[in-house]
C-alpha cells in the first residue's frame, strides 16, 4: 500500500518500454496514446510520488561519496580556487562553506539534486500561497508577515498583507499605550512588566529574539527597564519563577496560543488569570490580560475582552510564527515596535533573497543542500549550532523546534514511508562555553557537522588596558580557531615531531575532516536578528522540500497527547473518589501507583494555592 504511486509510476515505465518493442507500429501509437492519457491523469501525482531517493542526481551524489572518502579537509583547504567558490556576501552577511567535505563537482551534483526535486517550483509554490500543508490543507505563507505593505500575497485568491499590517498597526498602537502609561492597570499604575504564556511555536520564536535584544545597545534603551518573561511550563516552578518578583498591579499578561487549546498554556492562562484576579479583583483582567491567537472565539470565551485580542491566520505554522503577532506583541510591548520593525525588515531581507537569487549564490538554499549532503549522503544525522554570542544563546532552542518538528518525518509528503532517513538532530550552545561542555565529542568522538556564527562588533564591547587582546577578540579568536581545529585534526607525526610520549600519541591525536562552516555577522541587532532567523527558516524548508516531505504538520506530537490526557483522568478519578490505577500497561500502572501513593497528602478538594516566592 505504502507503495502504490511509485508501483503505478514503474508500471507506467513498463508500459511504455512494452509498447517501443511492440512489432507492429499502429499499435505502437495506439498503445502510445493510450500512455499519454494514462501519463496525464498521473502526472501530477507522480512528479510528486516519485521518492527523490530514486532520481538518478540522488544515485549520482550516493556514487560520488567514494570520491569524497578519498579527499581530507586538510589538502582541499589548501586549494584557494576552491575555498574561494565557496564563500559569499548578502546583505552584510558573509558565508564560507569551504570546511564542508564538498569539491566543486559536489555542488553541481547538489544543484542537479535541487533541479530533481523540483525545488524551484516548490518554493515559488510556497511565496505563491499553494496549499503546500497538504495533510492540514493549509498555504505556509510566514513570509506575507514580513512583507511589505504594499506586497501582494494571495492565500485562497485573497491578498493577506492587508490584514497582516492591520494587527502589525494595532500592536503598534496598543504596545505604545502600554508604553507611554496611556493603558494602566485596573489601579491606575502603568504595566512595565510583561508575562508572555505561550509553550513551542509561541514561546521559543519570542524567546530567542528577546534574548537577541536584550544587550543590544538601541533595544535596551529602548526597553527602559521594563521587563520581559516567558511562562511556557506547565510546571508549577515555572508560574513561580514567573511571578516571583512581580507584582499583578503592574504586570500584563499576553495568552499567546495559535488554538488556544494548548492544554499547558491554558492551565497557566487559568493560572496566571487566577493571580491576578485574586489580588485586583476578577474585572481587573480585562485591563491585565490580552491575547494572540487564530481562535478569536476561544479567546472571547476564556473572558479575555475581543478588542485585547491580536490575531493571525491559520496559514501561519507554530514554529514559523515569530514574525506574527505572537513575537511582535510581547517584542514590541518591550522594546517598542520600530525596534521589532526592524527584525522583521531583516527576515524580509534574506525572503527576497530566498526568493530570487541563483542557488549557486542562494544563502538558504546552499545551506538546506549541504545538510542533506551531510545527513543523506555523508551519514551525519546531527548538526551542532554554536554562536559567539551569548545573546544568540536561544537560537539553538528555537531552531531545535523548527528543524525538527519540520523535518523529522517518516514519509513523504504523499505518505510513501521513507527509505532514508530524513531531519537533522540540532543541538548547541554558544562559544566558548560549549567548547568547554561536549566539544570533546566533536573533536575525536562522533563527527557533527557545526555551523558557527561569528559577530564582528560585539552589542557590548569589553576593553581593558593591560591585556593582550580586548575581551570580544579573546571570543573571536575561538571562532577562527574551532572551525580549523576540526578541518586539519592533528596526526601521529606531528605529535612525534612534538616529542609527545608514545602512550599518549592516540590519544592526542585529532583524526580531523569534520566538516563545518563559518557565518560572519556584522553585529547583532534587530535586523541581523530577523536575517538570521529566516536563513533558519528557510534552510529548513529547502531540506524538507528535497526531501520530498511536508515540513509544515506536526502529527507526531499528538500521541504523547492523547496518552496524557488519558494519564489526566486516571489523577483526577485516583485523587477525588480514591479510584485505582486501571487501565495501563504493568509498568505504568507501578509508575502511577507509586506516585499517587508517595504523594498522597495532595488534598482531594484543595482552595486555591499559588506559589509564594
Ligand atoms: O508541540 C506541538 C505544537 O502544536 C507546536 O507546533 C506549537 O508551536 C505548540 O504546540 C503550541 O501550540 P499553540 O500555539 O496552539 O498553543
Amino acid at each position: 500500500m505504502d507503495d502504490y504511486p511509485r508501483t503505478i509510476a514503474n508500471f507506467i515505465r513498463e508500459f511504455s518500454n512494452f509498447i517501443q518493442n511492440l512489432p507492429n507500429i499502429r499499435l505502437q501509437i495506439y498503445f502510445s496514446f493510450f500512455t499519454i492519457v494514462l501519463r496525464n491523469i498521473f502526472f501530477n501525482h507522480l512528479q510528486m510520488a516519485t521518492l527523490i531517493s530514486d532520481t538518478a542526481p540522488w544515485k549520482d551524489l550516493k556514487a560520488h561519496v567514494a570520491e569524497i572518502d578519498k579527499t581530507h579537509l586538510r589538502d582541499l583547504m589548501t586549494d584557494a580556487e576552491r575555498c574561494k567558490s565557496m564563500m559569499l556576501e548578502f546583505d552584510g552577511i558573509f558565508l564560507d562553506y569551504s570546511r564542508q567535505r564538498t569539491i566543486v563537482d559536489t555542488m553541481s551534483k547538489l544543484f542537479t539534486l535541487a533541479e530533481a526535486a523540483h525545488l524551484k517550483e516548490k518554493i515559488n509554490s510556497m511565496f505563491n500561497g499553494e496549499h503546500i500543508n497538504s495533510t492540514e490543507n493549509r498555504s505556509v505563507l510566514h513570509v506575507a508577515l514580513r512583507a511589505s505593505k504594499d506586497t501582494v500575497i494571495n492565500s485562497d485568491g485573497k491578498n493577506v498583507v492587508p490584514d497582516v499590517w492591520q494587527v502589525l498597526d494595532k500592536i503598534r498602537e496598543f504596545s505604545d499605550k502600554v508604553r507611554n502609561g496611556s493603558w494602566v492597570g485596573a489601579t491606575g499604575k502603568a504595566l512595565t512588566n510583561v508575562i508572555a504564556i505561550g509553550i513551542g511555536g509561541s514561546f521559543l520564536g519570542p524567546l530567542f529574539v528577546h534574548t537577541a535584544l536584550q544587550t543590544d545597545p538601541e533595544a535596551s534603551k529602548s526597553a527602559g527597564g521594563r521587563q520581559l518573561r516567558f511562562l511556557a511550563n506547565v510546571d508549577p516552578v515555572d508560574v513561580a519563577r514567573n511571578i516571583s518578583g512581580f507584582d499583578p498591579e503592574t504586570t500584563l499578561v499576553v495568552v499567546v496560543s495559535k488554538t488556544f487549546t494548548t492544554a499547558e498554556t491554558m492551565l497557566n492562562a487559568r493560572t496566571l488569570r487566577e493571580w491576578i484576579s485574586s489580588a485586583l479583583g476578577p474585572q481587573a483582567v480585562s485591563k491585565h490580560m490580552v491575547a494572540v491567537s487564530t481562535n478569536l472565539k476561544l479567546v472571547e470565551k476564556f473572558g479575555i475582552d475581543p478588542n485585547n485580542a491580536f490575531a493571525f491566520w491559520d496559514w501561519v505554522g507554530g514554529r514559523y510564527s515569530v514574525c506574527s503577532a505572537v513575537g511582535v506583541l510581547p517584542l514590541s510591548l518591550q522594546y517598542g515596535f520600530s525596534v521589532v520593525e526592524k527584525f522583521l525588515k531583516g527576515a524580509r531581507s534574506i525572503d527576497q533573497h530566498f526568493q530570487s537569487t541563483p542557488f549557486e549564490d542562494n544563502i538558504p538554499v546552499l545551506l538546506g543542500l549541504l545538510s542533506i549532503w551531510n545527513v543523506s549522503f555523508l551519514g551525519y544525522p546531527a548538526r551542532a549550532i554554536l554562536p559567539y554570542t551569548q545573546a544568540l544563546e536561544k537560537l539553538a532552542p528555537h531552531i531545535q523546534q523548527v528543524s525538527m518538528e519540520s523535518n523529522g518525518k517518516g514519509v513523504s509528503i504523499d505518505g510513501v514511508r521513507l527509505p532514508f532517513e530524513a531531519g537533522e538532530i540540532d543541538f548547541g550552545e554558544p562559544g566558548t562555553n560549549g567548547q568547554h561542555s561536549f566539544y570533546q565529542l566533536i573533536h575525536q568522538g562522533r563527527v557533527i557537522p557545526c555551523d558557527f556564527i561569528g559577530i564582528v562588533k560585539s552589542q557590548q564591547p569589553v576593553y581593558l588596558r593591560d591585556e593582550v587582546v580586548n575581551n570580544h577578540d579573546e571570543l573571536m579568536s575561538n571562532f577562527f580557531a574551532q572551525p580549523d581545529a576540526l578541518a586539519y585534526g592533528k596526526t601521529p607525526e606531528q605529535l612525534q615531531s612534538e616529542n609527545v610520549a608514545s602512550h599518549l600519541i592516540p590519544h592526542k591525536t585529532f583524526s580531523g575532516n569534520r566538516p563545518s562552516l563559518s557565518l560572519l555577522l556584522p553585529s547583532l541587532d534587530a535586523y541581523r536578528t530577523g536575517q538570521l532567523l529566516a536563513i533558519y527558516e528557510h534552510r529548513i524548508a529547502v531540506e524538507g522540500f528535497v526531501w520530498g516531505i511536508n515540513s509544515f504538520d506536526q502529527w507526531g506530537v499528538e500521541l504523547g497527547k492523547s496518552l496524557a490526557s488519558q494519564v489526566r483522568k486516571q489523577l483526577h478519578a485516583s485523587r477525588k473518589k480514591g479510584e485505582s490505577v486501571e487501565g495501563f500497561n504493568f509498568s505504568t500502572t507501578k509508575l502511577l501507583t507509586r506516585y499517587l501513593e508517595a504523594s498522597a497528602d495532595v488534598p482531594s478538594e484543595p482552595t486555591t494555592l499559588l506559589p509564594k516566592i
